[in-house]
């Protein structure tokens, strides 16, 4: 039983714990909106979400996260089908052993994990002005770190997996809160969490363990993005469903607002009219 209608957004919902939570909320009834890195991933699981639910209002985008070109064109996508965005959940996140760069010439943990949500959640803003009450969801990680250096970002120097992996996740945490407030005079919110140690391909692939199911690593996002309690809520970090501290630089203003500059300068555009 829903209470309002609801249009949500989620990256990387083709598998894992953003499909499982695609799975969940249509079956709520909510309008959800798969997200795949191409149209072939994003139509079949579509497809396979509908075997198993009846829900007339799913759709499905894609982009490549990698890809500035390819996050702007699914950007017009969204607006052109679109009247409003209620939710948007940046889930959509890889963990890469070896160091690999994109087209762009970012390394590409920092980019699919970080930079691609900070331009697809600037560019969505204005459709998610347009609800009652708009959420964006940041997918972090307990795996974020207080070493985080603003002048080696990509890792140009000392690579690890789990270091990068950690670095954008910190600089996700530290994008939320920054956002939080340059966004609270508006009717959006913005939370990021960790969904809890999760079996899927990408924790066997970073760790080679086997974590909870899919469901429980789907209850913080369901959460985060449509609890009523949460209403106005913005700023937090969510384990488990309820509000913890994340590590203490993620609130360093200074930090927050020297790596948004930076950011912008890597994707070439300024939001600083928010
Ligand atoms: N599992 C855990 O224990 C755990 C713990 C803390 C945080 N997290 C976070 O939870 C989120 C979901 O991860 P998961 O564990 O569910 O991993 P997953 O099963 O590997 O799912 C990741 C999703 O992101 C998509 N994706 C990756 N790179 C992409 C790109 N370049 N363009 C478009 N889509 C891309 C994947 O698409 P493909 O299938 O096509 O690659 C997939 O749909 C991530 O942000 C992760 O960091 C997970």
């Amino acid at each position: 039983m829903i209470l309002e209608e609801k249009i949500i957004l989620i990256t990387g919902s083709t598998d894992g714990i953003g499909y499982q939570t695609a799975i969940e909320l249509a079956k709520s009834g909510y309008h959800v909106i798969v997200h795949g890195r191409n149209r072939e991933k994003a139509e079949l699981a579509l497809k396979n979400i509908k075997k198993k639910i009846n829900n007339s209002k799913l759709s499905s985008v894609y982009a490549d996260l990698r890809s500035f070109t390819e996050i702007k064109e699914m950007v017009n996508d969204v607006c052109d089908r679109f009247d409003r965005l209620d939710v948007l959940i940046n889930n959509a996140g890889v963990y890469k052993s070896e160091r690999s760069i994109t087209q762009e010439g970012l390394e590409e943990t920092f980019a699919v994990n970080y930079v691609a949500p900070f331009l697809l959640t600037n560019l969505l803003l204005d459709l998610l002005k347009k609800g009652k009450s708009g959420r964006i969801v940041n997918v972090a990680s307990r795996v974020h770190s207080n070493n985080f250096d603003l002048d080696n970002l990509q890792l140009e120097n000392g690579y690890t997996g789990v270091k990068a992996y950690a670095n954008s996740k910190t600089a996700l945490i530290l994008f939320t809160y920054l956002l939080t407030d340059k966004l609270k005079n508006t009717n959006i919110s913005v939370n990021c969490l960790h969904p809890g140690v999760i079996n899927t391909k990408l924790l066997r692939s970073a760790f080679g363990s086997h974590g909870a199911s899919l469901i429980d690593g789907a209850k913080t996002l369901i959460f985060a993005a449509i609890a009523p309690e949460l209403e106005n809520v913005s700023g937090k970090y969510f384990v488990n469903n309820r509000s913890q501290s994340s590590k203490t630089i993620t609130y360093n203003k200074d930090i927050q607002k020297m790596l948004w500059k930076k950011t912008e300068e890597l994707i070439k555009m300024e939001f600083t009219e928010l």
